[in-house]
């Protein structure tokens, strides 16, 4: 299988990297397409895969499409493929808000799969959520799906919606932790720690946390129970979020990013 990443930003690049070091494909099998030209210059001093500037030159050579550009570019880049394209190749979207029905549409392609990872992919940590089109075999399933899980892992929902949901949960989520994080930063520095004291206090405590909870079958809220004794000091930190509704709060702020994805995809 030939693989194509269009657009080398943030994510393209990602996937790109993680792919080649993955050993699910050969060399020759990965290519990356940018339409900068500083950009796929400087990639192919150090690239692994093979980079290109026109569509044409690599598209009729590729078998899986993976398209990592913004969704403002899509329009003018589906026109291309649909002029490009061939029958039987398939296309992967991490485009934010792009439906599956859109991709189709525009480019001709039935074999759509639409996913969502999120920042911690660059790692190798990510989670993505994606669902396809009926079009795409199980088989085709399976080798997107190791594609995927090579940034980290996977999971195939059942339709779109969970795509714009997860968006609020996963896509969204890493910023979520980082607003905790420099919540229970500054309350350090107000404690009079120094900036990095409190930086190696609050990251341990959220890695630790969450190793912990990994390894273990207990819920997070029978994590609270294990760790908070009545009139203890963290029982007062729990009851004070309790009391300041900080629960609801973060919940409405996950609803309000599924439904902004929800939004831009009715804008496209
Ligand atoms: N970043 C995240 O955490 C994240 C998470 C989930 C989903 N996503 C989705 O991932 C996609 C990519 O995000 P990103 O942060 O990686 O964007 P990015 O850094 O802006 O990368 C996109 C790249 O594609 C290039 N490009 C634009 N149109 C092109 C075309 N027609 N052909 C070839 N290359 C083209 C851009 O070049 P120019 O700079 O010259 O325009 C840029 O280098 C977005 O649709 C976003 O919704 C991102």
């Amino acid at each position: 299988m030939k693989v194509l990443v269009i657009g080398a930003g943030n994510m393209g690049l990602t996937y790109a990297q993680a792919m080649s070091k993955s050993k699910l494909l050969k060399k020759r099998n990965l290519m990356i397409l940018d339409s900068s030209h500083e950009k796929t210059l400087s990639l192919k001093k150090i690239s692994h895969f093979d980079v290109y500037e026109n569509l044409e030159d690599c598209l009729p050579l590729a078998d899986l499409i993976f398209i990592a550009v913004k969704p403002y570019h899509s329009d003018e880049l589906f026109k291309k493929i649909n002029d490009l394209g061939k029958p039987g190749q398939i296309i992967i979207s991490i485009m934010a808000g792009v439906t599956i029905k859109t991709m189709q549409e525009a480019t001709g392609i039935s074999k759509v799969v639409r996913a969502m990872p999120n920042l911690p992919a660059q790692i190798g940590k990510g989670v993505t959520s994606y669902t396809a089109a009926d079009e795409v075999s199980r088989i085709e399933l399976l080798t997107i799906e190791n594609l995927l899980d090579t940034t980290g892992k996977s999971l195939l929902v059942s339709n779109e919606n969970f795509i714009d949901a997860s968006t609020g949960i996963s896509g969204s989520g890493p910023a979520y932790v980082f607003y905790f994080m420099q919540s229970m930063m500054e309350a350090a520095l107000k404690m009079g720690f120094s900036p990095n004291d409190s930086k190696v206090l609050v990251s341990h405590t959220f890695e630790g946390a969450v190793e912990l909870f990994n390894q273990s079958d207990l819920s997070p809220n029978s994590w609270m129970e294990k760790v908070a004794s009545k009139g203890g000091t963290t029982r007062a930190a729990l009851d004070s979020m309790e009391d300041n509704n900080v629960k609801e709060l973060i919940k409405e702020a996950a609803y309000s990013a599924f439904n902004r994805a929800v939004e831009l995809g009715k804008d496209k």
